[in-house]
């Protein structure tokens, strides 16, 4: 009987090498089949990543030239959507400092929020007034002359 503190017998080492081989056989498969699970995991992600988007369509081209905002809604909420030499955003109207609404005022060319007097770019830029941060820009894209709120 041997102890685990004897030396190794060549002939034991040989029989262990042996005995090894199905468990590193095994050791492949688990690797392999590892893999081809990370690779049914990518093949899902290819699958949602391609499934067709849910765009909301909120204005169009049509309605806004450059230089100019619109209103709209999104899921419930007013938005503004707005054209900056082309860069078309797409903000939530609610002022960042205590949620007033925001409208367009064409004549000062600004986004204003009434309750404190405070005004925002056609990006939705702090311009003046206490809001702390600019209005929160929604993700967006425009196909075929339709603004689109991309969730
Ligand atoms: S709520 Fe808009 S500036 Fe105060």
């Amino acid at each position: 009987m041997s102890s685990p503190l004897d030396p190794p017998d060549p002939s034991e080492a040989a029989e262990c090498a042996a005995a090894d081989r199905p468990s590193r056989r095994e050791a492949l498969r688990v690797l392999l089949a590892g893999a081809m699970g990370a690779g049914g995991i990518l093949g899902a992600w290819d699958e949602l990543s391609a499934a067709p988007r849910r765009d909301v369509p909120v204005a169009t081209m049509e309605e806004l030239p450059p230089g100019t905002v619109v209103s709209s809604e999104y899921a419930g909420q007013p938005i503004l959507v707005s054209n900056d030499e082309g860069e078309v955003t797409v903000m939530l109207a609610l002022c960042t400092h205590e949620a007033c609404q925001v409208e367009w005022s064409p004549g000062q060319a600004a986004m204003v929020c009434p309750c404190h007097d405070a005004r925002f770019d056609l990006r939705g830029a702090v311009l003046s007034g206490p809001p702390p941060s600019p209005l929160l820009v929604l993700p967006s894209r425009v196909a075929e002359g339709t603004v689109y709120v991309v969730e």
